[in-house]
């Protein structure tokens, strides 16, 4: 038997005032993104905002339906526009920001179990790899360089083959 060790770094800032490159722009657009997200029902409004290789930004955000799990979380609208809209080009960054209009908004939070396997696949599918800048309203921003790093031993369709 042996252990295999798996980890990875995040960058934590104190604010996005510390962020470089445009990061602190992506940011500041997903949090105006949080406007339109569809959440009556949990009144946790989620903006995600991609920068593309081609330069192209797309937002998306959460939409929630009367019948619970048909709501689709904001990085999944996000992909599902992106891929739609410019089939197979590459994301660099995306920002993920949250406005909880029951409570606190910040800190930062992370994309849920199924987002990671969506943007897992993206990236696998564009073999590029996709920043994400993760952030309340205000506070910590954390940023990790591949969305793969937050869902280790992930099923993919090479286990398929
Ligand atoms: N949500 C997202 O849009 N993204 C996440 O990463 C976590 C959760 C949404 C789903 C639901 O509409 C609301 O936030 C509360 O879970």
């Amino acid at each position: 038997m042996i252990k295999k060790d798996i980890h990875f770094s995040v960058e934590v800032y104190d604010s996005d005032e510390a962020l470089t490159n445009g990061d602190g722009d992506l940011l500041k657009a997903a949090r105006h993104a949080t406007e339109g997200a569809y959440a009556p029902y949990s009144n946790f409004l989620v903006g995600a905002v991609a920068i593309l290789t081609n330069g192209k930004t797309v937002s998306g955000t959460n939409q929630e339906n009367a019948s619970y799990p048909v709501g689709i979380c904001a990085e999944r609208v996000l992909l599902s526009c992106i891929a739609s809209q410019y089939p197979g080009v590459a994301i660099d960054t995306i920002a993920i920001s949250y406005n909880n209009l029951n409570g606190e908004s910040d800190h930062p939070v992370s994309p849920c179990g199924i987002c990671r396997q969506s943007l897992t696949e993206y990236e696998e599918r564009v073999k590029h790899p996709i920043r994400l800048i993760m952030s309340g309203m205000q506070g910590e921003v954390y940023i990790v360089e591949k969305a793969r790093q937050l869902l280790p031993l992930s099923f993919s369709a090479s286990d398929l083959e």
